[in-house]
């Protein structure tokens, strides 16, 4: 079942660049910066009341990241994550409803989430992943 939003994707050119503004000028604090090499992306959290916001900035020209910055140069909302309470199950659901799947399986991304992918031309434009919870013990 998916239960909240979990995080919103805001792809930016420059973590460095991006965190400054999130801390000082709204006033969130960066839980973490953590580089996922499978999705050739560092990433910045942000918890906003239990919702986070995490910042991708790629790390490579041929991250997904770098693809999205070539059509938005300014950076913008990326992706809404929705957290999952059996990411097979709901995938599967998704699936057999009609939608188009990125990710056919789980993969392993920030926090040791595991995360999957649905495919945009099924979700009315919007890039949705659903993510399960890990066991890294950080969340
Ligand atoms: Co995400």
């Amino acid at each position: 079942m998916l239960t909240k939003i979990d995080h919103i994707g805001v792809a930016v050119k420059s973590i460095d660049d991006a965190v400054p503004y999130y801390e000082n000028a709204l006033g969130f604090k960066c839980e973490g910066i953590e580089e996922v090499a499978d999705q050739k992306v560092k990433t910045a959290f942000f918890n906003v009341g239990g919702v986070h916001i995490e910042l991708l900035e790629p790390t490579s020209p041929d991250s997904p990241i770098a693809k999205f910055l070539e059509k938005n140069p300014h950076g913008g909302v990326h992706h809404i994550a929705f957290n999952s309470s059996d990411i097979v199950a709901d995938l599967a659901n998704a699936e057999a409803k009609g939608v188009g799947l990125i990710n056919k399986e789980p993969k392993i991304g920030a926090h040791a989430k595991k995360i999957a992918f649905l495919h945009p031309k099924f979700t009315k434009g919007v890039l949705t992943e659903l993510c399960q919870d890990g066991d890294c013990g950080c969340h």
